[in-house]
């Protein structure tokens, strides 16, 4: 089976979605040190863009996880792989995630960073795909699109690996 990708979201639009979004960050966070914590590998092309747009001192680490499962279904297990590299124990931190689906991703982690004490801990997710929502704890603060139930690709986010350098949001659609 081969599959296609239509542009869903082009890149001028996530560049001027991330211009509103780090003004917005940046109000909000005027006089402090923000933490990012990019969850990879997805979230690494919208923090590089998003970092980059923000007004504020900004320090940056990194998570993986993997959840079990099929290529595009995730079981619910969540698993750390690699954990942040200095503590977050009061500071202010926003977890920067490509895409918010059951929300089990995010629940385990904000789990794991609340029990380091942080001063404050918020989720920036460039999509969200609410209709597919398991865990209902998970808000985010700052969403880029919301967007249906429809497995996509681009801007960080891959199909088995594939299409993660893609300057734009694409759906996919398998041909026989
Ligand atoms: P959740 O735990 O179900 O919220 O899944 C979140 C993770 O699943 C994301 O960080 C992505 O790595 C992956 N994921 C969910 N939906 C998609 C999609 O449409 N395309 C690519 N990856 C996805
Ligand atoms: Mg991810």
């Amino acid at each position: 089976m081969k599959e296609m990708i239509d542009v869903m979201i082009t890149e001028a639009a996530i560049q001027k979605r991330i211009e509103e979004l780090a003004e917005e960050i940046s109000h909000d966070y005027h006089g402090l040190t923000l933490s990012l914590i990019c969850v990879l590998k997805g979230g690494v092309i919208f923090l590089s863009d998003l970092s980059r747009k923000l007004a504020v001192d900004v320090e940056m680490d990194f998570m993986d996880v993997s959840s079990y499962g099929s290529d595009t279904v995730s079981s619910g297990i969540v698993r750390i792989d690699k954990d942040l590299a200095r503590p977050i124990t009061g500071k202010h931190v926003l977890l920067i995630e490509d895409i918010l689906d059951t929300g089990q991703t995010l629940s385990r982690l904000i789990r794991h960073l609340t029990a380091q004490n942080p001063a404050s801990l918020k989720v920036c997710t460039l999509l969200d795909k609410p209709e597919r929502r398991v865990a209902q704890d998970v808000v985010p603060e700052y969403i880029g699109f919301t967007i249906p139930d429809n497995f996509v690709v681009g801007y960080g986010l891959d199909y088995a690996q594939k299409y993660r350098q893609l300057p734009y949001i694409g759906a996919v659609r398998f041909e026989k």
